[in-house]
């Protein structure tokens, strides 16, 4: 690796709330890796600007995630956390990556298709580009680590690709390669009206989600809800097979708990889902609750999340220009 340090970088976009997908799939293990290792998280604004966002909405909602973030326990004295457009280093190494990325590539990312849909010559031209602004995210502090949900998985690893062809186009060893983290039971959180659909924060249902703000009553009616099957809870994960919504279910019992797929199986063995529902809502509550009761009170003091988000962009900053200068350097733009 060009880098001999662990840095770990992550993201998430200001649109919408955050849900249990990104709590579990993502936010989760970034606070457990703060203890670790020198952390950067970010809220993307500049991303979610590739879908058209009304302005104070993009503002509320970057504050929001940002009180989110802090509210689950990323501890601005440990993490950097920041939101993207503060720190202009990622718009500008993007646009070098926009050079080095083939069209090929990006021609691939499912998420690309999925998002534009049938609609593909209609959406913005940043939308296509996306993937090469997350690139430059992460490769503008040289991050070497990077922890996120499986849907995150193909995007970086064009995050490699880009690293690799950037070394080998100038004959450097600058760029390190990034290793994806993708932990936990709960990877891919499923939607909880549809197994086969993820966890969004774009579902147009209220009910395919549980977010991070949502009260003790609404977690445990949207369990109930949740769709499932009328099999019982089989005595391993192996069994749960062709049964996604089952899975889903179990998988989150168990990254809440801190417990294996298995484990969560054998604990629940027989028993039908209404009575596993049960149990499963009073864990969430327990875990959510105290985030949402935080949120709430952070809501309260914009002030203090903008004064975490500025100081954070300015350590952000301090990292992040000289490896924008020594990327200038590499590709011989002129500094006289
Ligand atoms: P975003 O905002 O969609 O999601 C933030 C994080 O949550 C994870 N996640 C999930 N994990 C499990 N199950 C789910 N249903 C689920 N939904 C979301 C995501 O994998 C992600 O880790 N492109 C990124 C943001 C980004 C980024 C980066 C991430 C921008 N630059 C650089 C890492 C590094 C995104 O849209 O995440």
């Amino acid at each position: 690796m060009a880098t001999g340090q662990t840095r770990v970088f992550s993201g998430v976009q200001p649109t919408g709330n955050l849900h249990l997908g990104n709590y579990l799939g993502a936010i989760r293990n970034w606070v457990d890796l703060q203890y670790r290792y020198e952390c950067l998280y970010c809220v993307v604004d500049l991303h979610a600007i590739t879908i058209f966002q009304e302005p104070k909405a993009l503002r509320d909602s970057t504050r929001e995630v940002a009180a989110g973030l802090i509210a689950a326990g990323i501890d601005p004295r440990r993490s950097i956390l920041f939101n993207q457009s503060q720190v202009p280093a990622h718009a500008e190494l993007a646009w070098v990556i926009n050079c080095i990325t083939r069209l090929g590539w990006l021609n691939r990312m499912t998420q690309f298709k999925d998002k534009a849909g049938k609609n593909r010559e209609a959406v913005s031209s940043g939308l296509y580009v996306y993937p090469n602004l997350m690139a430059a995210d992460i490769l503008v502090y040289k991050a070497t680590h990077v922890p996120v949900g499986e849907d995150q998985k193909q995007h970086l690893e064009l995050t490699r690709d880009v690293a690799q062809k950037f070394n080998n186009d100038y004959g450097v060893n600058f760029f390190p390669e990034v290793e994806p983290l993708i932990l936990g039971e709960a990877t891919r959180v499923m939607s909880l009206r549809d197994g086969a659909k993820k966890m969004s924060k774009s579902d147009p249902s209220d009910y395919s989600r549980i977010t991070m703000t949502d009260d003790a009553d609404t977690i445990a009616l949207k369990i109930r809800k949740a769709k499932t099957d009328p099999e019982p809870i089989p005595e391993t994960a192996a069994s749960l097979s062709g049964r996604p919504e089952a899975a889903n279910l179990i998988g989150i019992y168990g990254a809440l708990s801190g417990q294996s797929r298995d484990q969560v199986c054998a604990a629940f063995a027989g028993k039908g889902f209404a009575e596993f529902k049960n149990a499963l809502a009073d864990l969430c509550v327990e875990k959510l609750a105290p985030i949402a009761e935080e949120m709430r009170r952070l809501r309260q003091d914009p002030a203090y999340v903008d004064s975490v988000l500025r100081e954070g962009a300015a350590k952000a900053r301090a990292l992040a220009e000289p490896i924008l200068r020594e990327v200038h350097d590499i590709v011989g733009f002129l500094r006289p």
